[in-house]
């Protein structure tokens, strides 16, 4: 599939109830059971809804990945790699990000014990000298928000695979029209949604994509157990929002 037609079609079947061919907002909190644990594959909103699991396979096709997971925020899809840290564990990260990622790092997951490194990555190679045996991950922001930095994804994702470290690309900035970076070898890919996926300044939402299921079990875990998913109606003004996003970004 291009990408044109994965942003106007990718993850939206006809509505199985009535046929309706644009994805219906499932403005519901919850859903009949027959009997406890005997559903249609929906409980409760917070871990699974139809409009936001429509829209979370257009994100992964849009990325080239298995999975997607929309989050309320940017930030809330951050906070949700983040837990996959235990205390002791170190991060290697760029020394231009996104403030806000700066911020969590070093006023939120720093406070539990995760001990973040911010390098000059424009030379991938450094990362090197500040891999250890308590090193987990590598987070990085190709552009970065707001001096447009760019780091090459390629040669970071040889050496987290080298070192069997997780790499994680925040690429809000490139949109996926023009960046995937899955494809260059990277784990996990965030984005905030709120930028251009979205396109119309009017909702908040992050994105994780990636193909790992294993990976994916751990991060839906704490996805429905932290509780930072979005609505159904902001997941279907994105879905219809991504409908344009070849064209914004050509
Ligand atoms: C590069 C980047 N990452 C993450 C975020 C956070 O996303 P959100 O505002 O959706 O929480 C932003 C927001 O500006 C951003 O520009």
């Amino acid at each position: 599939m291009k990408f044109g037609t994965k942003a106007i079609h990718a993850g939206q079947e006809p509505d199985p109830t009535t046929g309706a061919v644009m994805t219906p907002i499932y403005q519901t909190s919850t859903y009949w059971q027959k009997s406890p644990g005997d559903n249609k594959g929906y409980e409760y909103s917070r871990g699974t809804n139809p409009t936001r699991k429509a829209l979370e396979s257009c994100l992964a096709a849009l990325e080239n990945a298995q999975f997607g997971l929309a989050f309320s925020s940017g930030m809330g899809a951050t906070d949700a790699v983040m837990k996959l840290l235990m205390q002791g564990d170190e991060v290697i990260t760029g020394n231009d990000l996104y403030g806000g990622s700066y911020r969590m790092f070093t006023r939120i997951f720093a406070n539990y014990g995760i001990k973040f490194h911010f390098l000059d990555l424009s030379e991938p190679d450094n990362i090197r000298h500040y891999i250890n045996d308590k090193t987990r991950l590598i987070w990085i922001e190709t552009p970065t928000n707001p001096t447009m930095q760019i780091v090459d994804i390629a040669a970071v994702a040889k050496i987290s695979k080298e070192k069997n470290l997780l790499l994680v690309v925040d690429n809000t900035f490139a949109s996926p029209y023009l960046q995937n970076p899955i494809d260059l070898g990277a784990d996990i890919v965030m984005h905030s949604v709120t930028k251009y996926i979205s396109g119309h300044s009017d909702v908040v939402m992050g994105a994780l994509m990636l193909n790992d299921e294993d990976l994916y079990k751990r991060l839906w875990f704490i996805y429905n157990a932290c509780g930072a998913t979005p609505g159904p109606m902001d997941s279907f003004l994105v879905l219809r929002g991504i409908k344009t996003l070849h064209l914004r970004c050509c």
